[in-house]
């Protein structure tokens, strides 16, 4: 329930990923930002976000892509194995196409399309194709790993 142009607004702002996608389950209680607690400025496990956007090309600069990486921490340790790239390109407002890179867990691919239904409804679906065993995407999916 929003205005389509919030949807791509939001993945464009990188900065907010370590302020309100900073906390990793159980403490999130997945992606849920009312749930979220942020009364904890450093909690004991952390996503760490990094990443910057850019013109896809000269004859497509009605593209950006965005490079993104993350790693969790805990108690302010690097948690081996918990790296993941991710190279996100949007198309308009209405079109995302996401590589992700989960090291040795492997790789897939993210569709992601926002149809608007009414004024501020609008319908988002993800197909999600990945050789990552599925209750690995599943869980990076329920926690957030689609980061809105
Ligand atoms: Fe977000």
């Amino acid at each position: 329930m929003c205005h389509i142009q919030e949807i791509p607004e939001n993945g464009a702002d990188i900065a907010h990923l370590n302020y309100l996608h900073k906390s990793a389950p159980p403490i999130t209680k997945g992606s849920d930002i009312i749930k979220t607690d942020l009364s904890d400025p450093q909690p004991a496990v952390q996503h760490v976000w990094d990443g910057k956007w850019e013109v896809k090309s000269e004859e497509d600069k009605h593209c950006g892509v965005m490079h993104l990486n993350q790693y969790m921490t805990i108690w302010g340790y690097r948690v081996p194995l918990t790296s993941s790239k991710l190279i996100a390109e949007q198309h308009g407002p209405g079109i995302v196409h996401m590589i992700f890179d989960f090291g040795m867990w492997g790789k897939g691919v993210v569709f992601q399309t926002v149809t608007p239904e009414e004024a501020l409804l609008q319908r988002v679906r993800f197909r999600i194709f990945s050789n990552i065993p599925w209750f690995f995407v599943k869980f990076f999916y329920d926690c957030g790993g689609n980061a809105i």
